[in-house]
């Protein structure tokens, strides 16, 4: 069996995971990171896109931002659509000065990922059997799995649980030492990816009687769509042309509206969930990104919340390797909840503006149309979204 031996040991190799590893490596705190799926399936799925202000000032001042400022698409505004009419939100006159940019998840795990094998960074992809375990307060912390068929045992300080919502470090918590709070809707999103250009500059969020929409886009080749549908939906009942008929429907609400169509080169369906658990830490074990939490992506903050996580994590290692203070790590998790809170409620806020929920009755109709009309006309009702869709300040 081989053993070797790390500060940190990092399991996944998602947007939270590979951070974490950069930001310490760049303070000389040693990492390695288990992820068990492959270099290829990390890098292709197709997940979110939209990046903060802070995510993407993070990335370009440690040095892992050259493509995104390159091909990442800046958007200064975005439009909420209700009642037959478009509605701009100036995020960038709103928040004083700040945007969001479009760039595919799978590009900035590409990026760090490049990254760290350039600086000689340890990445186990395809791992199997991922266990782990003595992370007890005075315990001896490991990550035990196969790597190529053969037994590996990766001894560390500390973990860092950044293997998502499916991931093997939660269940690993004893049980009753976390409560999990959760809320399921009941619909989800029909995402599917076209070769074609967008058919608007920025993102449309659409409220309409059939349901919510959503366009986005990749690239200025390619167009991101959602659209709301049964959370039990099956794909097999959505052929690429009712698709774009039931797209067009949900947006055709301004008048002369066409939407491009273009091939689907991906498609399919995500449940909708809103999941916390309390605390993110125990013993030596602490839990960040999907691991801990789940958003509904109406407020495109999955990604972003987990590199706010990993960002406390790695100050809360780095100020435990420089002082031997353990402070920072001790509140790990207080800190964390903060942000998550108020970023939980955010996307629930804008999950129930703007979707049917299909036990409404007139008055919460009317109160829902009430309610975008407050948003988009008063200044302090859209800076309030604004400040929260640029990204609240990262905390102390
Ligand atoms: N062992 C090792 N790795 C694992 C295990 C396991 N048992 N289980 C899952 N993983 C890996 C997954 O394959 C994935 O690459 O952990 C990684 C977790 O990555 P994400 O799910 O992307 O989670 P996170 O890094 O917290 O980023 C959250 O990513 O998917 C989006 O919507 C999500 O935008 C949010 C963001
Ligand atoms: C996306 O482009 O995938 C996207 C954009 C905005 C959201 C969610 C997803 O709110």
């Amino acid at each position: 069996m081989a053993s070797i031996r790390t500060q940190v040991g990092i399991v996944g190799a998602g947007p939270a995971g590979l951070t974490l590893a950069h930001l310490l490596h760049r303070r000389g705190v040693e990492s390695v990171v288990v992820e068990n799926r492959s270099r290829e399936y990390v890098q292709e799925r197709v997940r979110a896109g939209v990046l903060e202000q802070g995510t993407v000032d993070l990335f370009v001042a440690t040095g892992v931002g050259e493509r995104l400022q390159r091909e990442g698409l800046v958007h200064r505004g975005i439009e909420l659509r209700f009642a037959h009419r478009g509605h701009r939100i100036d995020l960038d006159d709103l928040t004083g000065g700040k945007t969001i940019t479009i760039y595919g998840q799978n590009r900035v795990i590409e990026d760090l990922t490049n990254a760290r094998i350039a600086a000689g960074g340890r990445i186990f992809f395809a791992a199997e059997e991922v266990r782990i375990g003595g992370f007890d307060d005075g315990g001896a912390p490991v990550i035990r799995f196969r790597a190529d068929g053969e037994p590996v045992e990766l001894q560390c300080d500390f973990i860092a649980g950044c293997d998502g919502f499916h991931g093997v470090c939660r269940p690993s918590m004893p049980a009753g030492s976390l409560t999990a709070f959760e809320r399921q809707y009941p619909f989800g999103w029909l995402g599917i990816l076209a070769e074609v250009a967008p058919s608007m500059d920025e993102l449309i969020y659409s409220r309409h009687e059939r349901g919510f929409a959503l366009h986005s886009m990749r690239s200025p080749q390619i167009t991101r769509l959602y659209l709301q549908v049964a959370p039990d939906e099956e794909i097999s009942n959505w052929p690429d042309e009712r698709i774009w008929e039931e797209l067009q429907r949900r947006f055709e609400t301004v008048d002369g509206f066409t939407l491009n169509r273009g091939p689907v080169i991906q498609k399919g369906i995500t449940p909708m969930h809103s999941f916390v658990v309390e605390p993110m830490q125990y013993g030596k074990l602490f839990l960040a990104g999907d691991a801990a939490h789940i958003v509904p992506p109406t407020g495109a903050k999955g990604l972003n919340l987990a590199i706010a996580d990993v960002r406390v994590l790695a100050r809360a290692f780095i100020e435990y390797y420089r002082s031997g203070a353990r402070e920072r790590l001790e509140r790990y998790s207080e800190i964390c909840l903060r942000r998550v809170w108020k970023v939980q409620r955010f996307s629930w806020w804008m999950t129930s503006m703007l979707h049917r929920f299909g036990d409404e009755n007139a008055f919460d109709e009317r109160r829902q149309l009430a309610e975008l009309d407050y948003v988009t006309s008063s200044r302090a009702a859209s800076q309030s979204l604004a400040e929260n869709y640029v990204g609240l300040p990262m905390e102390d």
